[in-house]
């Protein structure tokens, strides 16, 4: 009876026994599962993190991966175009399902992006644009209207000059790393804008390469050169605006009021320092990108057309309006 009775505890023993390591092999399977056959692999390729805007496009992406349950491989070149090139050639060895990346300058990409053709794996621009005479390499670009922004600004300006009643401005520009599109681009659409008005004159450009350390220099070497005979700062991002504004303080100048300052992105900070007058005009360009990048991944991943350029809509800020109730910029 004792015997029978043990046999029985025995078998229940080893049957949840059985039961337990089979559930747990299972899980195993299941997570297995989720880490090597994600439903989209996405590889992105981020330049740097040379300013607050890259920052806040970064972090929007890796957010908005997560919400849609998307693989993110995220790489950071740091500013340099061969690590980009390299990254890109892991993703296509790794055989991710769509590549992007945010060129850092135009030129230099036929090679790389012909390698990813040849693997079958989709490419998406996101944020800057490339140039190319070669078909087929792109799915999709999503960015900027970067010319727009420059027009925005030029046509802020024009405003700007009516108002006070100018009849002549000096103008310098700190433009953004070179052979890069928001710096062709922008400055294209300002000059663009400006070229028809004969109170505009455009005395140097220099070149600031998106960074603050650089606007600062950049705008030393103006105020020695120039004193306080600049009438207007027309500055490619918010990142060198704010580097840029204490030299014209330490100069002598008051920004905001002696100088016109007119900068691009619209961060927080610059924001903040819009509203307490020391610049005039933030154009918008806004990094939150992240949710049309998987949006178009995952219809690429679907065989789906897509759009071949999606624009954000982007607007201004400036002191003619009244900024109270902006909401946080979130960047
Ligand atoms: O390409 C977008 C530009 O790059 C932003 O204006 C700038 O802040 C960033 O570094």
């Amino acid at each position: 009876m004792i015997a029978k009775k043990f046999q029985s505890l025995k078998r229940i023993f080893f049957m949840s026994l059985s039961a337990a390591a089979f559930l747990m092999i299972t899980a195993c399977a299941a997570k297995e599962e989720v880490q090597h056959n994600p439903e989209l692999l996405l590889g992105f390729s981020q330049l740097g993190t040379e300013s607050a805007w890259r920052s806040g496009n970064s972090a929007d992406i890796e957010k908005k991966a997560e919400e849609n349950g998307v693989s993110l491989m995220l790489e950071n070149a740091n500013r340099k175009q061969e690590n980009q090139i390299a990254a890109i050639r892991r993703f296509i060895a790794y055989q991710v399902d769509v590549i992007a990346f945010s060129p850092i300058v135009e030129e230099g990409w036929d090679n790389v992006l012909s390698e990813a053709k040849e693997a079958g794996i989709p490419v998406i621009l996101v944020d800057r644009d490339i140039n190319t005479k070669k078909e087929g390499l792109i799915s999709c670009h999503i960015g900027a209207d970067f010319y727009s922004e420059g027009v925005m600004a030029g046509e802020y300006l024009i405003r700007k000059a009516d108002e006070l009643g100018k009849d002549s401005l000096r103008i310098v520009e700190i433009s953004g790393t070179e052979d890069s599109t928001p710096m062709r681009q922008r400055q294209a659409g300002f000059m663009d804008t400006i070229a028809d008005d004969e109170r505009m004159n455009v005395i140097e450009s220099v070149n600031g390469d998106f960074l603050k350390s650089r606007g600062a220099e950049c705008m030393r070497y103006l105020m020695e050169k120039y004193g306080t005979d600049i009438d207007v700062v027309f500055s490619h991002n918010d990142e060198m605006t704010l580097g840029a504004l204490p030299e014209i303080e330490k100069a002598g100048a008051v920004p905001g009021e002696d100088i016109i300052i007119i900068s691009i992105d619209g961060g927080q900070e610059a924001i903040d320092v819009l509203k307490a007058g020391k610049i005039n005009c933030v154009v918008e360009c806004t990094p939150m990108l992240g949710q049309e990048l998987m949006d178009t991944a995952k219809k690429l991943k679907a065989g789906e057309e897509v759009e071949a350029v999606i624009h954000p809509v982007e607007k201004y800020f400036s002191d003619e309006m009244d900024l109270s109730g902006l909401p946080p910029r979130g960047y």
